[in-house]
């Protein structure tokens, strides 16, 4: 069964408990917290202000992704005991085989995020180190991007290197996915979809997240 991770980066902010317990009502598996340093990427979004005072009050777990150069620097201030996953991007990581060791000592399962020109085969060195591989479908920094095709090449190649190695992370997506693409994107090889503008911005949040959920749960791998 597919997983989905609502991304609280299009919530309204008036109202994020609102949404959040949106979220939750509508059966998504994740909430998605997007952290961007201004540096890496052009803005400053969320920071573990933000993560501390979710956790213990949300019930489902974070899955961060940390958008910023030195990521090695904010692994701690994010690891909640609601985080399930720290994602940070192959792109800004110096030393990535020791950031995925570091993270998963805190007891927390790793990511690695990978941006649209990235190729996949970066990660054939440490294919048995990761939780969580997340295809950028969307130069990261914004949400409300289109989704950028040749990110479904990328899902069936991961698949493949994943049979290949014996490895056992999921494979996630992030950017311009909406109900209407999500089965494609499932069959293309996502065990997880992330959602921001697909649901917090929809004229029907919970509908939305309800096409998602039924798309999910007919999906299997
Ligand atoms: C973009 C972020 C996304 C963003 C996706 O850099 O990583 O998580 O929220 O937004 P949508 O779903 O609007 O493309
Ligand atoms: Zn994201």
């Amino acid at each position: 069964m597919g997983k989905i991770s609502a991304s609280i980066l299009s919530a309204d902010f008036m109202k994020l408990g609102k949404e959040i317990a949106l979220a939750e009502a509508g059966a998504a598996d994740y909430i998605h917290v997007d952290v961007m340093d201004g540096n890496f990427v052009p803005l400053i979004s969320l920071g573990s202000y933000i993560t501390d005072r979710l956790s213990g009050r949300v019930g489902l777990p974070l899955d961060v992704h940390i958008m910023a150069v030195e990521p090695e620097r904010h692994i701690n201030s994010f690891a909640t005991d609601d985080t399930e996953y720290i994602v940070v991007h192959y792109e800004a990581v110096r030393h990535l085989h020791r950031t995925l060791e570091y993270i998963r000592s805190l007891g927390k399962k790793n990511g690695v995020a990978l941006n649209p020109a990235t190729d996949p085969r970066v990660l054939d060195y440490v294919i048995g180190d990761i939780d969580q591989v997340l295809v950028m479908s969307v130069n990261p920094g914004f949400g409300g991007q289109r989704f950028i095709p040749s990110s479904l090449r990328k899902l069936s190649e991961l698949r493949s290197m994943r049979e290949e190695a014996g490895a056992g992370y999921i494979i996630s997506i992030d950017g311009g996915v909406y109900p209407h693409n999500a089965l494609e994107i499932f069959e293309a090889g996502a065990d997880m979809v992330v959602s921001g503008s697909g649901i917090f911005a929809a004229d029907d949040p919970l509908a939305a997240l309800t096409s998602f959920r039924s798309v999910a749960d007919r999906y299997r791998p």
